[in-house]
């Protein structure tokens, strides 16, 4: 009964109630809290936000954690749909608790970078909200403090962000009861496909973090340095993501009895690869059982060879040619005392958009 009213992906989110009631049936997701207002995600709290029942047992334990959770989310949906911006499948999401929709659970190269960035965005927020001493539980790298080479002129100071925290929620948050990954044999199940691009996903924070330093001393010249280890900004994040994406690795289902004897045998993966199973639809035509919208009306690049390109993002259908007025400022002038005065120029460009 709750199934078939459930059938319905909207009625989910018309009835917030729902949520509450049948999380699993719409392929719910915490990710939701990401394109919901702070709001909203207030006023239901842990109890009927669409998480799993660890989830919610963590968020009741630590509710100071919520706002991070929300902000790592939003951040991490914001970086995919920016890096995904020209390409097919554009990262789009729904409002409604499967976020993501079909690609959430669809098994392919996208399923892997979502996950990835999502884990990532949550050792992201949670690590910013330690360095901003927003949380009694974390703060600034304090192994760090005091070292240094003082042969080489500098030491440690200011706020390095210390990780581990961040990390070491992200990993009780997103992962499930899947803790020992080396006892998966013959493949991959979606659980531990998911998990192991979750941490590939917090790898990337390791790996993209960096040093800076601050010179001081007698105009500048440098007599003590400070440094500090800092996290790179999440846009750094996404972009090494999007090439861990370009080259993510296939491996077998298990739960596949078809595959090969020969392919069972698990490859050796590296944690910092994403992995995969399934081979993705090519995202041309809407496709709503797979939640594939489309390229059709898509707004295209008729020079570019790259992926927003009209040839490739139309897949060929051709593209339409629309005659646009463009309105902006222009010849804009400083005058004394203090103003900019601009004239506003029109421009009639070409917008090609996808047939
Ligand atoms: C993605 O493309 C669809 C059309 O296929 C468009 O409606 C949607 O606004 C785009 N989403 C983003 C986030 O760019
Ligand atoms: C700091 O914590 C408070 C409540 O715990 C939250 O409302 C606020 O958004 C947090 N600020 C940042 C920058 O994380
Ligand atoms: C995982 O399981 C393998 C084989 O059972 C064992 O050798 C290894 O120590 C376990 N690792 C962890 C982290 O528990
Ligand atoms: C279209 O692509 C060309 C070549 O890559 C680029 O120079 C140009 O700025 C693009 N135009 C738009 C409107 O994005």
């Amino acid at each position: 009964m709750e199934r078939r009213s459930c059938g319905v992906r909207h009625v989910c989110t018309v009835t917030l109630l729902l949520i509450s009631v049948c999380p699993l049936c719409c392929r719910a997701s915490w990710m939701w809290l990401g394109v919901t207002s702070a709001g909203v995600s207030e006023q239901l709290g842990c109890a009927n936000l669409p998480l799993s029942h660890r989830q919610r047992e963590l968020c009741r334990k630590k509710p100071f954690l919520l706002p991070s959770i929300q902000n790592g989310a939003r951040l991490a949906i914001a970086e995919c749909q920016s890096q995904f911006r020209n390409e097919r499948w554009n990262c789009s999401t729904s409002e409604d608790p499967s976020v993501f929709g079909y690609q959430l659970t669809s098994g392919t190269k996208e399923t892997a970078f979502i996950y990835a960035v999502m884990a990532a965005g949550l050792v992201h927020a949670v690590t910013r909200s330690c360095s901003l001493g927003n949380l009694t539980e974390c703060g600034c790298d304090a192994r760090l403090q005091g070292g240094g080479s003082s042969a080489e002129g500098w030491h440690w100071g200011g706020c390095s962000d210390h990780i581990q925290y961040g990390t070491w929620f992200s990993r009780r948050f997103i992962d499930s009861a899947v803790k020992n990954m080396s006892t998966t044999r013959g493949g991959y199940t979606l659980l531990t496909m998911n998990q192991h691009n979750s941490e590939a996903g917090r790898q990337a924070i390791d790996r993209t973090m960096s040093t800076d330093c601050r010179c001081h001393g007698v105009s500048g010249s440098c007599a003590v340095k400070t440094c500090w280890r800092t996290m790179a900004a999440f846009e750094r994040v996404g972009v090494y993501l999007k090439e861990r994406y370009e080259h993510s690795v296939q491996v077998s289902d298990r739960s596949r009895r078809k595959t090969r004897k020969k392919d069972q045998r698990r490859l050796h993966v590296d944690k910092h690869q994403l992995i995969f199973f399934n081979k993705s639809p090519n995202y041309c035509l809407e496709d709503r059982r797979r939640g594939v919208a489309g390229t059709r009306g898509r707004r295209c690049n008729r020079t570019s060879t790259g992926p927003d390109g009209c040839n490739l993002l139309c897949c060929g259908r051709g593209y339409n040619t629309h005659v646009v007025r463009d309105v902006q400022h222009c010849e804009c002038k400083f005058v004394w005392c203090c103003f900019v005065h601009c004239r506003r120029c029109e421009s009639m460009n070409d917008m090609h958009t996808c047939k």
